[in-house]
């Protein structure tokens, strides 16, 4: 982002047959809301997380938050990422994240709320039904992918912890681990991963945990075992492998605006209208297609989302 151009996308990312069959057998999976337990069992029961990423997930309930867009190939959603824990080539979170322990995992939660703590990854999940959200995803770099995602609302979450009236953002903190993760030996950014988003942002409908995608556990370069995902903002808002949340008064710090404030906002709502200081954010490209396609406001969410900025200047200063 940063210090990288937008790439070209390699001919091995266009769909094959392969892909497609792929995706018969993911829509063949069972989906029962009944199911999570069974769901959880993936989390919770097996604990190396080289067993885990890649398992299929079951009881996986229906959404109706899903786009009928063609679905990313697999391949592309876990071979071209940004993590940039792993290194800042797309290729590096899926060569050099393949050891990452995912399991025993914790997450802190603290701050603006009731019920601070540090719980297990289990306990923290335990409560919540997983749902696919099939969502478009729209990096600040100009592709996009429509990825199915297998998570469910933090606004569940964040109710669990009752926050208090001064609660007015969340901040979500990855993982600080320079030995496992290289690309935090060095000084590309200011290490650990911060993001933030303002209180009715987190509680929104389409604003989600996920902890799997195309029906399987979430794989390590995707941001395993938790990341979030914000289909309306630019995707490095969508931080991973979450080691904290805390809940505060203040706006917090984001890791990409402290970077370069011109160039990447604390809101990032997808917006064809501000371009970044170095490329149009006019178009995109889909993964796997050849034609850019106009790049929608609020990544095709408007009519959901934006009534949440109404009155601020999206342009020039809440960008
Ligand atoms: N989270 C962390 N911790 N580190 C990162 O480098 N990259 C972000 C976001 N979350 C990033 C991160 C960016 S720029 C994007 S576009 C998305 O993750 C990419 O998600 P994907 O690799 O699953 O497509």
């Amino acid at each position: 982002m940063l210090i990288k151009r937008p790439q070209e996308i390699p001919s091995s990312e266009i769909t094959d047959r392969s892909v497609y069959l792929r995706r018969r057998e993911f829509l063949s999976c069972s989906i029962d809301a009944g199911l999570t337990a069974a769901a959880l069992g993936a989390f919770g029961s097996l604990a190396a997380p080289s067993v885990l990423a890649g398992e299929k997930i079951s009881g996986i309930a229906k959404s109706a938050y899903v786009t009928d867009e063609e679905l990313t190939p697999y391949e592309s959603a876990t071979t071209y990422n940004n993590f940039y824990e792993f290194g800042t080539a797309k290729e590096d979170p899926s060569l050099y994240a393949k050891d990452f322990r995912t399991r025993p995992w914790s997450v802190t939660v603290e701050g603006e709320c009731a019920r601070p703590g540090t719980y297990a990854l289990e306990d923290f999940l335990k409560p919540h039904a997983l749902e696919e959200r099939i969502y478009r995803l729209r990096c600040v770099e100009a592709w996009s992918m429509v990825i199915p995602w297998v998570g469910f609302p933090l606004a569940d979450l964040i109710r669990r912890f009752e926050p208090t009236g001064n609660a007015k953002y969340v901040e979500f903190t990855t993982l600080l681990d320079p030995q496992q993760m290289p690309g935090q030996r060095r000084a590309v950014l200011d290490w650990p991963y911060v993001e933030g988003l303002r209180m009715d942002e987190a509680m929104h409908p389409l604003t989600i945990l996920a902890a799997g995608m195309y029906g399987e556990v979430l794989p390590n370069q995707n941001g395993a075992p938790l990341r979030l995902v914000v289909p309306w903002k630019y995707g490095f808002k969508s931080i991973k492998s979450i080691v904290k949340l805390r809940f505060t008064e203040e706006q917090p710090g984001s890791t990409w605006n402290r970077a370069a404030p011109d160039e990447y906002g604390f809101y990032s709502n997808v917006n064809p209208e501000r371009d970044h200081p170095r490329w149009s954010q006019a178009k995109e490209r889909r993964i796997g297609e050849f034609l850019k396609r106009p790049t929608l406001p609020f990544n095709g969410y408007a009519d959901q989302v934006a009534s949440l900025y109404t009155g601020m200047d999206l342009v020039n200063r809440y960008f």
